[in-house]
């Protein structure tokens, strides 16, 4: 019997994550180096649970990836640079609608230091360690790219990934790349008030553009959005071919300092996920507290495991160990 055949099918999705993936010390809230202290655990909306300082990747299924063609060879991570480094713009800019953010429970990148921006400041953490490296830990191979997905629609993949965005963009070393990728139902633009415009899927559909001219600059420092694009029904099939490869490798040599971060479709909803996840270093899955069910979050699982470094995301929890929250304990209302 392995260890996933004797979970318990009864109990919160929490309780259940926590014995199929040795989540007990996290929600004992046992110490470790990079984990959030008892006293600063974060109790609701999200948290990553986890006993290591980087999350330990969940095993995953080879064979259950679909054929994808191979990515593009010539692939040697450019060496990281600091935001100093001045890329190439592509002319497009945008201003994000701060009261879109606001009502829609954003970050809120002028305002002070809340709940939510440091739960936010431990999941990028998290990432950013398995990105650029350090506190004894090599980089992953194409660990800025990092895929935001979830079993199913509705969990909160796109606003955790405007919200890791925005977190990430603060970071003076590091530039961020937001990329719509839900191709199917794109909604980064209208979430940040910005008007619709060419992106990712006019680049891989054109072999003559450069998706870099459809980055949008925002008046965040920091933050740029690639949005979704023309919508097709063959975006796995583009996502699919060596093109997409190169594009992404060339998105990250005109600015090294950037983290690209995608905002998947739903992964046992549309197949585009599990193809993207062939792409990047790292895959952030959203888990619905207490409405994933451990099937979903198995299938899920062994259709991105073209990703080696899956971590887990509980969005909407109620969970505490301690009962405080972040804006308790930095005297800011949460
Ligand atoms: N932790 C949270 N706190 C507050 N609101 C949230 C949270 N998580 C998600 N939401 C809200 O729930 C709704 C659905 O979230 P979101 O659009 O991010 O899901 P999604 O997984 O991207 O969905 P889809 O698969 O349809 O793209 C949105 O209105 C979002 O702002
Ligand atoms: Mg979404």
């Amino acid at each position: 019997m392995n260890k996933h055949s004797s979970i318990k099918s009864s109990g919160s999705l929490l309780e259940r994550a926590s014995e199929l993936y040795g989540f007990g010390d996290a929600l004992r809230g046992g110490a470790s180096a990079a984990q959030p202290s008892q006293e600063s655990a974060p109790p609701a909306g999200t948290n990553v649970p986890s006993a290591d300082p980087v999350p330990t990747p969940v095993p995953v299924q080879k064979e259950t990836v679909p054929e994808a063609a191979p990515l593009a060879t010539a692939s040697t991570p450019p060496a990281y640079s600091s935001r100093s480094h001045q890329p190439q713009k592509s002319g497009r800019f945008a201003k994000i609608d701060r009261q879109l953010l606001i009502s829609g429970n954003f970050i809120d990148p002028d305002g002070p230091v809340s709940g939510l921006s440091e739960e936010f400041r431990i999941v990028k953490r998290q990432l950013l360690l398995s990105a650029r490296g350090g506190k004894g830990y090599d980089p992953v191979e194409h660990g800025e790219r990092i895929l935001v997905c979830s079993a199913h629609p509705n969990e909160g993949k796109t606003y955790c990934s405007i919200n890791l965005a925005l977190s990430m963009a603060s970071e003076k070393d590091n530039r961020v790349l937001l990329v719509d990728a839900d191709f199917a139902k794109p909604s980064i633009l209208a979430t940040l008030g910005i008007d619709h415009s060419p992106g990712l899927m006019d680049a891989l559909a054109d072999p003559n553009s450069d998706a870099e001219s459809y980055v949008i600059e925002t008046d965040i420092a920091g933050l740029s959005v690639l949005p979704a694009g023309a919508q097709t029904n063959q975006d796995t099939e583009y996502l699919a071919a060596s093109r997409t490869a190169e594009i992404i490798d060339q998105l990250t040599r005109n600015d090294p300092s950037r983290i690209i971060i995608f905002d998947s479709p739903p992964a046992l909803a549309a197949s585009p996920a599990s193809v993207l996840a062939l792409h990047v270093g790292q895959c952030l899955l959203v888990v619905n507290a207490d409405e994933t069910t451990d099937s979903a979050l198995r299938d899920a699982l062994s259709l991105l495991s073209g990703c080696d470094h899956v971590q887990l995301l509980l969005n909407r929890a109620k969970f505490s160990p301690t009962g405080r929250k972040f804006g308790n304990y930095y005297g800011y209302g949460a």
